[in-house]
């Protein structure tokens, strides 16, 4: 725990953006494809891809959404990167494997069958990384590309491993004015979760409401645990 690049000596930065219900879940216990926020929230989302090299999702958004994600800016080409541990359940015939708009890295910690995996090395550069941290990975195989500024964009799961390590600058969270329940249904960041003195603490950068929906943003302050400093 702990380790982090740091914002000011290190690339590259790195800034998470989702949409969360009231109850903060990011979609239902489906897991369905389900834009939550409002078509403001997803312009933000698209817009925030046009200062971003890379955008990177777990597998399970991938095999839901199944498309590229754009950026606003048209022309504008970004990298998207998804992680995985085999590729199991993604079909390399999918639409995102064949939009020439992007370009695309797919980061595996297991193996990957070698006839699947040539399959997929026709579309994507692959990455073996660290089945360990693989968060720390990624960012350190984007570095050595010379990449600047990755968008995180969910779901819960590859959230967990990013936050774990406390490896995200900036958190770019709407509140959206839905509740969508569900003991199973995925969280803003999930995985197995901090103990108390583990918890990371934030603060408040910027906020702004627009109608029912709250577009915030959040950075990390330097202290873990129960006590938040700003409270003292
Ligand atoms: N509201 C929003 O803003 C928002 C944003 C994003 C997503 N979503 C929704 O959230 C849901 C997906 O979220 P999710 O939490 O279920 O999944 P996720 O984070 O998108 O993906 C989880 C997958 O990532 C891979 N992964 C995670 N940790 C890993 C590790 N340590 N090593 C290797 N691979 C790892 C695994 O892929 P493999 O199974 O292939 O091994 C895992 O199943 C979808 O319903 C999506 O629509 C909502």
């Amino acid at each position: 725990m702990g380790e982090r690049f740091s914002v000011k000596t290190k690339q590259p930065f790195v800034f998470s953006n989702l949409a969360v219900s009231l109850d903060g879940k990011i979609a239902t216990t489906s897991r369905e494809f389900f834009a939550i926020g409002s078509p403001r929230d997803l312009r933000l989302l698209r817009k925030l891809r046009d200062e971003a090299d890379v955008i990177l999702f777990g597998a399970e958004v991938l095999r839901t959404f199944r498309k590229a994600c754009l950026p606003l800016a048209r022309g504008r080409r970004i990298t998207n990167a998804v992680l995985s541990r085999t590729l199991s359940g993604i079909d390399p015939e999918w639409p995102f494997f064949n939009d020439d708009r992007i370009d695309r890295i797919l980061y595996v910690t297991g193996k990957v069958p070698e006839r699947r995996l040539r399959q997929f090395q026709k579309k994507a550069i692959v990455v073996n990384i660290d089945a360990s941290r693989p968060a720390l990975a990624i960012l350190r195989d984007l570095a050595r590309r010379k990449v600047g500024r990755v968008g995180v964009e969910g779901g819960g799961g590859i959230m967990w491993e990013f936050v774990k390590s406390n490896l995200i600058d900036e958190y770019f969270v709407t509140i959206v004015p839905r509740i969508l329940g569900g003991v199973n249904a995925p969280t803003l960041v999930d995985g197995k979760g901090f103990t108390p003195l583990e918890a990371l603490n934030l603060e408040l950068y910027r906020s702004r409401r627009v109608g029912s929906e709250l577009f915030l943003i959040y950075r990390p302050v330097p202290s873990r645990g129960k006590i938040h400093p700003l409270l003292r």
